[in-house]
């Protein structure tokens, strides 16, 4: 039996599109911090055919099947149980896919003896979900050409940030992220002018983290987060993933700063807001945010460490 636990990470800058070419590469360069609260832990074991359960459920999952077979191109590998759970909600914009597969590479490379190192495993992860290729790696982590192999970048110890999620909507997103940007590639006019500024959106935050410049990061995470849900929005059917609630969340964190809180949103392909902010204002921002009407209820994360073995 082998035990894997990874983290899911948040975007700063987004990845919102794939190449045509295969390998399930994104077509722009990517960037996230790794959260420690959440978690996916997966547990393998040898058996008789290949089974997934998912939070206690055995599930049929196309995306886990097609990543084994993928696997078996290269490796011997006999069939396995996986059993995965996560403790947040599950396919609903707080990247449980990223830390699923993440955890999934990670213990299956452990179980049977695969030998991949956490770049190897990165690329395996990738293929599964791209963002899980940032999940093998903890704090600041990069997701680039032209190996699209996720890179650290800077240890959560570099600017220990704190990010606090609303969760305004617990239920699975009806369109997954991958069906949702070959929409966009396919149809929004603005998915070309997204891919041209998203070197320049990359570059900014990662001198922003270098610097731990907190304003400027700020700034070009909110830009990447608008310009990544305006690419969404204007796809045909429209993409739209918030609720009244996630726009509310967005006025709250901004009145906040306009109040000289140092925080700033970022949402994903769900109706969940995550709030960024300097550890000492952690509370602030979670008492506002959970007095906004329609969010459930907040979970407050600090930055998270790589995927790893859970030793018994
Ligand atoms: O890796 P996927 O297929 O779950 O796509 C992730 C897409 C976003 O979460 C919206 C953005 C990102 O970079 O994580």
């Amino acid at each position: 039996m082998t035990h894997a636990r990874a983290h899911p990470n948040i975007a700063l800058v987004k990845y919102w599109g794939k190449q045509t070419k295969p390998g399930n590469l994104p077509a722009t360069p990517n960037l996230s911090i790794t959260l420690d609260s959440l978690a996916t832990d997966t547990v393998v074991t040898a058996h008789h055919q290949d089974e997934v359960w998912l939070n206690q459920e055995q599930v049929t999952d196309q995306k886990i099947l097609r990543f084994l077979a993928e696997l078996r191109c290269e490796f011997e590998l006999a069939p396995i149980r996986i059993e995965t759970s996560n403790n947040f909600p599950t396919g609903a914009g707080l990247a449980s896919s990223a830390s699923g597969f993440a955890a999934l590479i990670c213990a299956i490379n452990q179980h049977a003896d695969l030998g991949l190192d956490a770049d190897l495993m990165s690329d395996w992860a990738r293929r599964g979900s791209a963002s899980a290729a940032r999940s093998l790696f903890g704090g600041y982590v990069a997701l680039v050409p032209p190996l699209w192999r996720a890179q650290p970048i800077a240890p959560a110890s570099h600017w220990p940030l704190k990010a606090v999620v609303a969760i305004t909507n617990e239920t699975r997103k009806s369109i997954s992220s991958s069906e949702g940007m070959e929409r966009s590639r396919l149809t929004s006019d603005f998915y070309t002018p997204w891919l041209r500024g998203s070197g320049d959106d990359f570059a900014a935050a990662f001198d922003a983290i270098n610097n731990k410049d907190f304003s400027a990061l700020a700034e070009i995470a909110e830009l990447s987060c608008l310009k990544m849900h305006s690419v969404m929005l204007t796809s045909l059917p429209t993409l739209s993933y918030w609720n009244p609630a996630t726009l509310a969340c967005m006025d709250a964190v901004r009145n906040l700063r306009k109040q000289g809180t140092a925080v700033f949103f970022t949402i994903d392909a769900g109706p969940q807001v995550k709030a960024v902010c300097e550890p000492q204002d952690a509370n602030r921002v979670s008492d506002v945010l959970t007095q906004v009407p329609g969010v459930i209820r907040t979970l407050t994360c600090g930055l998270g460490n790589a995927a790893h073995i859970v030793e018994p």
